[in-house]
């Protein structure tokens, strides 16, 4: 029986998701040969690139099992065994090779074909240029070799090609002899990387590619060369990208203590990638998305994303790469603390306020949902299939949120000073969450024992809140929970950081200090000392731990701390909750609209950031709303949603107008002030399209038309998509003409579409899949499209369930291409349970129809059927 035999056998039989053919942590041994040099010769052609390679090996241990190699759609020319010639018979993607000796010199010459690779693993074609990406199981779709992140070895790559396809040619670590005038117009340059890494960290980059060039002096006084290399063109739109690697590189000695490590630091955008980008020592490549940037195509959220990304792969330098994972499921340890890190770096490069805000809500609008669904994992998962399934929310996001509750228990020097022995410990090596931890309780001499279940244990924790008066005094109960998650069914009580305060019902004013309350029982007992006012309690303060609070609160009460609370994010939770009661019933929303005017107001007044007002204004999304329900009312959410919506736009109709006019024409200054006028700007727009009046959407076909930033016409877009006017589709119609052959801004057209309210969107959405900008190719492209679209909640989830098949013959058609695209997909249809019987059956109809096609990939098999059970 072939494994999806076996996948489709085990649905049949309703058993728990331990798919066939998973691999455990269970099963972890070290690796029984090292490789601690390895030289690799290129010459390079898209068609067939013909790869030599040496390997030095040593035996690990005392043991007499042979050399394993992984390989992936090579073709093998030829093998040798300390010079000799040898016959290799590969068992499906593995090699044996017998070694008498301790030692050996392993030497192979394979071809491979980047024109044909479509997965986008290994080496591949991108826009004429040749790039790779390893991680996380790339390289064997380059050469033999063991493929596993505990495998360090000092690379010299040396790389040959056509000098004028490829006048440039990129590897890790530090430039040296360069061959010009080869034969048949070719030349050669060879890299070296002194630094000992695993093969994930490996990079390629051949191409005609222009620079941006600055440098950087280090705190020990080295001098770097810093280069950013896309097209000529696009050189000019690196700058923000330049600078934001500056800042990272100075940041991390200011914060961490941490150096660069080498002579230069290469960074190249590509327009086909994966992922975001890729941390490989010295070479980052990059989205181009994450890299590319100028106030005329790119939105203020884009330059964040921009250097939100640059730091994370700088900061990978150090976490990732001087330390790296000991195996695959250890990927949090570098993922979760570098997200991290670069959360910490962008809350201080802006405001630290409205970052959190906004990392909480990317938190709870995909991971909480991950984590209460079918796929919910720990972030240190015991098993997988396919390791590219778990670059997922849990051990990026949530990841992030348990090095953050470290940092609050241990504070922000014990945490220097854990991370400060960590690297003192484990430099070079490859380890474990585990030497994390301990790394961590060796320099603080706290004690993390209870704190080490957030590995293990998958699920948002819930905290329920009770509170009572004892003779005066109050008293707060935290009695924590959880919900058993596929395949694991008992919980224990979490160790976590849950900072609150009291905040006076009569004065407004937060009464005494805030405390930092250690849970670790099922049941904390929080006592405050005696208070004469009523008060109201700010709870979960900063989110500093990531849980689903429940406590009672009145509207009149959650309104009051909404307009009081002085922890920015308590305060926009409170009108978060404020919101979401007001819209789970058909009850009028007049208390939503007065909070709403309230905060507007001390914006005016000057007693709020704008960043911060126009973060409070905007309303819970659809999906949102519909994850705090056992199931999701799809239509009821819409109408609900978009009725408070008008609510607030007439009811507040001049002070939106007002706050359009204050707010607006801030130019394309980056400063946290004019981003947040803006988004506040935008909001109010949004507010008065919606209101629906001519000189509103006069309004905003002006704005589109004379935007000085991207995020004005994306804002005026954005406020048009939704309507039924000749303003929309002129609009619509100006973008795609205006930003023809710019791959990031066509993304946005796509996106816009994708998203809007109006009920045609699905028949637009189908259009646009036969529009012949858009490709199924390319990943940016598919999520802009079909990713965006599995996120409208309200056309998405037709109850006809034709949005549903459209996302299968979507899921079907990439796979063939480019399984790991593939694989996301099926993520939106394991919501299934979360709605009604109807949409349920044809969600599932559509995982089953997935699962029952012939050669269906490994990705997606594993996906989709754990998205069944
Ligand atoms: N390590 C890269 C990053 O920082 C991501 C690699 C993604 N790989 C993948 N197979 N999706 O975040
Ligand atoms: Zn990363």
């Amino acid at each position: 029986m072939n494994w999806q035999n076996k996948v489709m056998k085990m649905l049949d039989a309703q058993s728990i998701p331990q798919l066939p053919g998973a691999i455990r942590l269970a099963d972890y041994a070290p690796p029984d040969w090292l490789v601690p040099e390895v030289s690799l010769d290129f010459r390079l052609s898209a068609g067939s690139t013909r790869v030599t390679s040496r390997l030095v090996v040593r035996r690990n241990g005392n043991h007499d099992r042979p050399l394993v190699l992984d390989g992936q759609n090579l073709k093998t020319s030829f093998a040798m065994l300390d010079g000799e010639p040898i016959d290799v018979v590969p068992v499906g993607e593995r090699l044996e090779i017998a070694i008498v000796g301790d030692a050996a010199i392993v030497e192979f010459e394979v071809e491979i074909s980047p024109a044909l690779n479509t997965r986008l693993m290994g080496l591949y074609e991108s826009e004429g240029r040749l790039v790779t990406q390893c991680e996380a199981e790339g390289f064997r779709a380059i050469t033999w070799f063991p493929d596993r992140p505990d495998v360090l070895s000092v690379y010299t790559v040396r790389i040959e090609g056509d000098a004028a396809l490829y006048p440039v040619l990129l590897s890790n670590g530090d430039r040296g002899a360069v061959e010009t005038g080869l034969a048949g117009g070719r030349h050669a340059v060879t890299w070296t990387d002194p630094w000992p890494k695993p093969c994930y960290l490996f990079a390629l980059v051949a191409g005609d590619l222009s620079a941006l060039r600055d440098g950087f002096t280090t705190m020990s006084g080295r001098q770097v060369e810093l280069a950013i290399w896309t097209s000529a063109a696009d050189v000019p739109r690196c700058a923000h990208a330049m600078a934001a690697l500056k800042a990272s590189m100075a940041w991390d000695e200011a914060i961490y203590g941490r150096e660069y490590d080498l002579g230069a630091f290469n960074i190249v955008a590509v327009n086909d990638f994966n992922a975001g980008a890729m941390e490989n020592k010295g070479l980052n490549i990059f989205n181009s998305k994450y890299i590319l940037a100028d106030p005329e195509t790119a939105t203020d959220s884009d330059f964040d994303g921009v250097a939100g990304v640059v730091a994370h792969e700088y900061f990978h330098n150090w976490t990732g790469n001087r330390v790296t994972c000991r195996d695959w499921f250890q990927l949090s340890l570098k993922e979760g603390l570098t997200v991290f890190r670069d959360q910490q770096f962008s809350a201080d490069q802006g405001s630290a306020a409205v970052r959190r805000i906004e990392d909480v809500r990317g938190l709870r609008a995909v991971q909480f949902p991950e984590d209460a669904g079918p796929l919910a994992h720990s972030i240190r998962p015991d098993h997988y299939v396919e390791i590219a399934n778990f670059y997922t929310a849990t051990i990026y996001n949530k990841g992030a949120e348990v090095i953050r509750m470290l940092h609050t228990l241990v504070g922000a020097a014990g945490f220097r000073a854990g991370t400060d022995l960590y690297f003192e410990r484990h430099d070079g090596q490859a380890v474990t969450c585990e030497d994390w931890v301990a790394a961590m309780e060796a320099a603080t001499g706290s004690d993390l024992g209870q704190f080490r279940r957030w590995y293990e244990q998958a699920g948002t924790p819930r905290v329920a809140v009770h509170e009572r008066r004892e003779a005066g005094k109050v008293i707060v109960e935290l009695v924590q929970s959880q919900s058993p998650t596929p395949g694991q069914a008992v919980k224990l009580p979490v160790h976590m950081p849950f900072r609150m305060a009291l905040i006076g019902r009569d004065s407004g004013r937060r009464i005494g200090e805030e405390r930092v309350v250690e849970m670790r029982e099922a049941v904390t007992r929080v006592e405050f000392d005696a208070v004469d006012e009523p008060v109201l309690l700010s709870l979960n303060r900063g989110f500093s731990a990531p849980v689903i609070i429940e406590a009672e609160a009145s509207r009149t009460e959650l309104a009051f701390l909404a307009g009081h609370d002085d922890d920015p994010s308590a305060r926009w939770e409170a009108m978060q909750r404020l919101a979401l009661s007001v819209l789970a019933t058909d009850d009028d929303p007049a208390a939503l609209v007065s909070a709403v005017a309230a905060t507007l107001m001390d914006g005016t007044a000057g007693k709020l950031d704008a960043a911060f007002v126009g973060e409070a204004m905007l309303l819970p999304t659809e999906s949102f709303i519909g994850d705090q329900a056992a199931m999701v009312d799809v239509e009821g959410i819409h109408r609900r949603r978009e009725a408070a919506r008008l609510a607030i736009a007439t009811g507040l109709e001049a002070e939106w107008w007002a706050a359009l006019r204050t707010y607006s024409g801030s130019g394309t200054a980056l400063t946290p002030a004019a981003k947040g006028a803006r988004r506040l700007a935008n909001v109010a727009l949004a507010y008065l399209v919606g209101a629906g009046s001519a000189e509103a959407l006069a309004a905003a076909r002006i704005q589109y038309e004379t935007a000085a930033t991207m995020t004005d016409r994306m804002g005026a877009l954005s406020a048009l998509v939704g309507t039924d006017t000749p303003e929309r589709d002129a609009c619509l119609a100006d973008f795609h003409a205006r930003f023809a052959g710019n791959n990031d801004v066509i993304d946005k057209w796509f996106t816009v579409q994708a998203l809007s309210g109006r009920p045609d969107t699905l028949a637009r959405v189908e259009a646009l899949a036969r529009h012949p900008d858009f490709s199924i190719t390319n990943p940016n492209r598919l999520r802009s499209l079909v990713g965006a679209f599995a996120a409208n909640q309200r056309w998405f989830h037709a109850a006809d369930g034709a949005g549903y098949r459209l996302l299968g013959d979507q899921l079907l058609a990439v796979d063939r291409i480019n399984p790991q695209s593939a694989a996301r997909l099926a993520v939106p249809l394991g919501r299934w349970r979360r709605f009604d019987a109807a949409r349920g059956a044809l969600m599932r109809a559509q995982l089953e129809r997935v699962t029952a096609t012939p050669r269906v990939s490994r990705d997606v098999l594993e996906m989709a059927s754990r998205a069944l059970v």
